[in-house]
């Protein structure tokens, strides 16, 4: 046997469980990851785990087991699947079977029928393994504070990332990227969803709309109410199976830390968070690294956009990012009448204006993400030199007195002290 071949197993005796492992830890090149009497922690910690074979124990009681077996066999069709109990009449076995089960293991266990499942488990694994899958990069623009331009920012990365890359509206309530992308889809992520079990390359590519070669949007339910369905295991399973097929998936989530959200965030490689140098921006950029930091994602993995950019605002980059303690990783300047006219026309900036300053900027954090690197920003030195430096130390100081120099107000815009926790 040369792949390690992984198990959970379903067993509501303890004695067969111990059985079971006991056989398990004698044979070489298994592992056992998960074992357990109770279906629906099992099943989660099967589409978690993906092990390469179940051995569920059918007992007196086997309806529950059997449609367990059933469930497996739906949605994982490549697990080998093997039935074990003490009963092994004609009528279970050929039950087991027609549930979904490639093997029957008798109880308690004869030693050379369970290593000629075993090895019939590996040999069914060595045939199906497939070509190790593809693994698309995927980003999330997101800002915990609305109207920043992350859904600007998301359509105009996703445009230029230079190879194949789906969009993804996860503002499932009222996400509006087809207009951004001037796209009608028929079908939305609700669809994805519901027929994710079966999904294959020409199923979803009819699920996306296409808007170039390399672009696709997966659009958010046209009506409020397909989104109830989606949970956050849907968003979970859908990130997987664009992955596997789009070298990037670029992702547009709600401004909150809902469940779906925190779904994604969890899952992707980086999170472009956007901010706009104004004081209620910076403060939720500092309470959602704060949230990042408590839900255990690295700081590498958060980089911070500054949208909207302009030498005419008082507030110092330079100062924002020692308050927030991160450098900051792209910068796209302020000039509301190209952006606006980019979503009017329903094209992204990119391509309707790809000389412009913006749309070079885009460029350059696109190209940070394909080179998985986070350089910091430059100012262009003339843009900076001009900048009223005496007066930011001033400024941070005038917003402190405005806002009563109280709380987190205080420490927010006090050079010295250290951010303020949330
Ligand atoms: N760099 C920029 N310069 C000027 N205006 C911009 C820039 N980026 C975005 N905008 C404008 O800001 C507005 C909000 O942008 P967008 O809809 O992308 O923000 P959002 O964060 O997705 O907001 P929402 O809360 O609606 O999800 C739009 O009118 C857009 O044109
Ligand atoms: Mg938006």
């Amino acid at each position: 046997m040369t792949k390690q071949l992984t198990f959970v197993i379903l067993s509501a005796g303890i004695d067969s469980l111990r059985e079971l492992r006991g056989a398990l830890a004698a044979c070489d090149g298994t592992q056992l990851l998960a074992a357990g009497d109770d279906i629906e922690q099992l099943h989660a910690e099967v589409k978690r785990l993906r092990p390469s074979a179940a051995i569920v124990v059918l007992g007196a009681q086997s309806g529950p087991a059997l449609r367990f077996v059933e469930t497996l066999k739906a949605e994982f069709p490549n697990m080998g699947v093997i039935c074990a109990s003490p009963d092994a009449s004609p009528d279970l076995i050929l039950s087991s079977l027609r549930a979904g089960a490639r093997e029957f293991l008798r109880l308690p266990l004869i030693k050379e029928e369970f290593k000629t499942v075993i090895e019939r488990v590996s040999e069914l694994c060595a045939v199906q393994e497939e070509a190790p899958k593809k693994q698309g990069r995927a980003v999330a623009v997101f800002s915990s504070k609305g109207g920043c331009g992350t859904s600007f920012i998301a359509t105009n990365l996703a445009a230029v990332m230079g190879a194949p890359t789906v969009l993804v509206d996860l503002n499932l309530q009222a996400g509006d990227l087809t207009l951004f992308l001037g796209v009608e889809p028929k079908y939305s992520i609700a669809d994805l969803v519901e027929n994710r079990e079966r999904v294959d390359d020409a199923l979803l590519k009819s699920y996306l709309a296409p808007h170039s070669a390399n672009l696709s949007l997966l659009a958010a339910p046209r009506e409020a109410d397909d989104a109830d369905d989606i949970e956050p295991e849907h968003v979970f399973d859908v990130l997987r199976i664009l992955r596997e097929r789009y070298d990037y998936v670029v992702i547009d989530p709600q401004h909150t830390f809902d469940s779906i959200t925190l779904a994604a965030l969890d899952q992707v490689d980086e999170i472009l968070f956007v901010l706009t140098l104004d004081i209620p921006a910076i403060r939720c950029a500092q309470r959602a690294l704060a949230i990042f930091d408590r839900l255990g994602y690295p700081r590498h993995k958060v980089h911070f956009i500054v949208n909207r950019w302009s030498k005419q605002i008082d507030l110092d980059l330079r100062q924002v990012e020692r308050y927030l303690g991160e450098r900051v990783m792209g910068i796209i300047t302020s000039d509301y009448r190209t952006a606006v006219n980019s979503i009017n026309l329903g094209q992204p900036l990119v391509e309707s204006e790809p000389t412009s300053k913006i749309a070079g900027e885009l460029r350059q954090i696109a190209a940070r993400i394909a080179g998985h690197k986070a350089a910091p920003a430059q100012i262009n030195p003339a843009d900076a030199e001009d900048k009223p430096r005496r007066l930011l130390g001033g400024l941070f100081r005038r917003h402190a007195k405005v806002s009563g120099a109280s709380g987190a107000g205080q420490a927010m815009f006090d050079e010295k002290k250290e951010p303020a926790a949330i």
